[in-house]
């Protein structure tokens, strides 16, 4: 598969467009000196290759800005929804119930020829990263806080993209928009292989427009084993503290784990298909505890388990990565600026994997890229040439 925004070294971790995370933090402009960097600076950075500027940044703010609001049928499609609807199960309506504006699948009906409809793969995904923030926190607000607030909080005029979406969901501090701009930019894309990547991309190819591309990636999300795994972790992390009290010891925290593996359960948020070293978005997350929340408790369980789940899971001998992944580490952070509830975290990454799988939709479309069809087989075929059957 051809994916041009971002490439995964097993053992360094992602690079955007040749660049690691560490760089990024480095490279990218920040909303203040020293800051997270803006996930616009990286959106811009993997539509065009290069890095931005603090003006490109902030022009590509604006953008996003100005095409940001939702129509006022998604808010009743939304309300229409069962009240215990899972919020990856809302955000996969609402991305489809702002599907009639796509520009792409009016282009094509008008018969653009397919060189050029990229422009209108551009502008969806410009509209939609515009809409995404609306309307994931107005999902936020509807589950968790109907009858208690308003269901729409106004997004702050000339505020960037991430520091708004804090804004909308109610919890505007400087340290959750800041969260919210790292959580952004590290999610945004894991090369082409991962599921929702991969989901968008084969839906792209048959030429479904950015909307139906980025919401068949989201119904990848939603699963257990790829996006939904911060819920995952945040229920077991909480369990973890329920049975072992404030401040448990290392042989505590050990026998927990154990526990865990012996029941016949795996410790979420660690392992990966590709990834051999722990995550660097799991380390840059640490990196900002440390910072900004160095006494939480549950961040020093957090770090407990690091200290202890590698050891136990390699001498198991069955595991080929026995190091945390980018999920072990985000529930803690969102808890500690409020945002407890976890059921709502998958939407969160999906709202961040928007940036990467659009931009790619972008350029798939720029280069032409065909529809993907695999051939597949059976196991009688199989049988036939390999004599696998027994
Ligand atoms: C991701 O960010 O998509 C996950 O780490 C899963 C993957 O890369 O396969």
């Amino acid at each position: 598969m051809l994916w041009e925004t971002s490439l995964l070294d097993p053992e360094e971790g992602i690079r955007f467009r040749g660049y690691s995370i560490p760089e990024c933090q480095a490279r990218l402009p920040a909303a203040k000196p020293g800051g997270q960097p803006l996930p616009e600076g990286l959106l811009w950075l993997l539509l065009t290759g290069d890095l931005p500027t603090p003006a490109q940044t902030a022009s590509l703010s604006a953008e996003l800005g100005r095409r940001a609001g939702l129509p006022p049928h998604v808010g009743a499609v939304l309300d229409a929804l069962p009240a215990d609807t899972h919020p990856m199960t809302a955000l996969g309506a609402g991305v489809l119930a702002l599907q009639p504006r796509s520009a792409f699948a009016a282009a094509y009906q008008a018969g653009t020829p397919k060189g050029r409809l990229w422009e209108s793969a551009l502008d969806d995904a410009l509209d939609l990263l515009g809409a995404l923030p609306a309307l994931a926190a107005r999902i936020y607000r509807k589950t968790y806080h109907a009858g208690s607030g308003p269901l729409e909080i106004a997004p702050l005029k000339g505020l960037d993209w991430g520091g708004n979406l804090a804004v909308m969901m109610g919890h505007g501090g400087e340290g959750a928009r800041e969260l919210m701009r790292l959580y952004l930019t590290i999610h945004a894309d894991h090369e082409g292989g991962n599921v929702s990547a991969h989901a968008s991309h084969v839906v792209g190819s048959a030429l479904a427009d950015p909307y139906l591309s980025f919401v068949a990636g989201m119904a990848g999300l939603a699963g257990p084993l790829h996006g939904l795994a911060n819920q995952e972790v945040l229920k077991w992390l909480s369990d973890a503290q329920a049975k072992l009290g404030g401040s448990p010891g290392k042989a505590q925290v050990e026998a927990f784990v154990r526990a865990t593996l012996a029941s016949g359960q795996v410790v979420p948020g660690y392992g990966h298909a590709v990834l051999r070293k722990t995550d660097p978005r799991y380390t840059c997350q640490r990196e900002f505890a440390l910072k900004h929340l160095p006494g939480d408790p549950l961040f020093a369980l957090v770090s407990s388990l690091y200290d202890v789940v590698p050891g136990v899971l390699a001498a198991g001998g069955k595991v080929k990565n026995p190091w945390p992944n980018v999920d072990a580490h985000s529930g803690v952070l969102l808890t500690h600026f409020g945002i407890t509830e976890a059921t709502f975290y998958t939407v969160l990454f999906g709202v961040s994997r928007a940036v990467g799988v659009l931009s790619q939709g972008v350029w798939s479309r720029a280069l032409g890229l065909p529809i993907e069809r695999p051939k597949s087989t059976t196991m009688d075929a199989l049988d036939a040439q390999f004599g696998v059957k027994a």
